[in-house]
């Protein structure tokens, strides 16, 4: 039995872990804590409120008084909650500094005075920055662009710096681009599919020839499961899905499924900084802890084009939620 402490449980890859582990470890139990900030969504984790393993709690990570007591109940903690959005991180990056650096510091510290016994960092690849060819390993330098992946970079170093220094038994682990259900709609795939919903032009950045590494949502939790069960502390795992595609190509994929033509696209200026390609080398989770994603991006693309498509209600929440955030 473990007792969980997901921080940043009512976002897109949090809500969806928090199910992942109710449907496969039915002796586990979970407490999330979530500031609900624009983008986290009560109503992605509806059907676990029933469940007695399972609790919600509303606050911030940077309160450590609250975060105390819940690690008083916990004995493992993985941190998903961030500031997530990279053009939100150009325009003020003020709360991506305190909730993904200083946040992340209250948790470790909270954590290291709790005896707390696996503190899992949730990064990115965007850590790595950019590459034209070839993929980042777990041991390249890290070269983020943007005030998000800087802030995530110096999140994962300070992580890593209390196993080193304090002997906190940290992990941390860097995903590609998750898609999925429950995906705010900022982000690139839903953006795509709501914006077809509403009947507007689909905007695509420069020349739309960016590259990203594709993993469905539940490949990453079943990943995360893995290094929460196996994974060595100190440790970086990349969690990749050998999925490269432009994001032209996504959006044909996407319009496709509509049967609608490439008309529908509007290039619009690229977003300052915009990194180009995005690739990481998975052998290492692979290798050691036996995971590998079993979703393909063609039915994963379907199945999340047809959640959105019966979840209009859950976009116009998210809309209006994102809509209080810009006021
Ligand atoms: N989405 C991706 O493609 C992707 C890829 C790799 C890594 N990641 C990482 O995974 C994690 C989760 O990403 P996501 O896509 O689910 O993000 P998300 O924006 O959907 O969710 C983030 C959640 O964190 C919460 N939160 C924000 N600030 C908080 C604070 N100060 N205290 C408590 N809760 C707070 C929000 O309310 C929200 O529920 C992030 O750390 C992100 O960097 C995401």
């Amino acid at each position: 039995m473990r007792k969980l402490l997901v921080t940043g449980g009512a976002g897109f890859i949090g809500s969806s872990f928090i199910k992942y582990i109710l449907n496969n470890h039915s002796d586990w139990m979970i407490i999330s804590l979530d500031a609900l900030e624009y983008a986290g969504v009560l109503d992605n984790l509806k059907d676990a409120e029933t469940n007695p393993n399972y609790r919600f709690v509303h606050g911030n990570i940077c309160n450590k008084f609250l975060v105390s007591d819940l690690m008083k109940e916990c004995d493992s903690v993985i941190n998903f909650a961030a500031q997530t959005h990279v053009d939100k991180s150009i325009v003020s990056p003020d709360a991506f500094i305190e909730t993904n650096i200083k946040g992340t510091f209250n948790l470790l510290e909270t954590a290291l005075k709790n005896g707390i016994k696996k503190f899992i960092q949730i990064s990115t690849d965007e850590v790595y920055g950019s590459i034209d060819e070839g993929y980042f390993t777990e041991t390249s330098p890290l070269k983020p662009n943007s005030p998000y992946s800087a802030s995530k970079a110096s999140a994962d170093l300070i992580a890593l710096s209390y196993f080193k220094t304090y002997g906190l038994n940290v992990i941390v682990t860097r995903c590609s681009n998750n898609y999925g259900p429950n995906q705010f709609p900022e982000k690139l795939i839903p953006f795509f599919i709501t914006r077809i919903l509403n009947d507007k032009t689909v905007q695509l950045y420069g020349d739309g020839l960016n590259v990203r590494d594709w993993l469905y949502v539940y490949d990453h939790c079943s990943a995360i499961e893995k290094v929460l069960l196996n994974g060595r502390a100190g440790e970086v795992y990349n969690i990749g899905g050998h999925c490269e595609k432009t994001n032209l190509e996504v959006v044909k994929i996407i319009l496709d499924y509509f049967k609608m033509d490439a008309s529908k696209i509007e290039f619009v200026p690229d977003r300052l900084g915009h990194d180009r390609r995005y690739a990481i080398d998975n052998t290492k989770i692979v290798t050691e802890l036996g995971w590998m994603p079993v979703m393909n991006f063609e039915d994963g693309i379907k199945s999340t084009i047809e959640w959105y498509v019966n979840h209009k209600d859950w976009i116009i929440t998210a809309g209006c939620r994102a809509l209080q955030s810009c006021n």
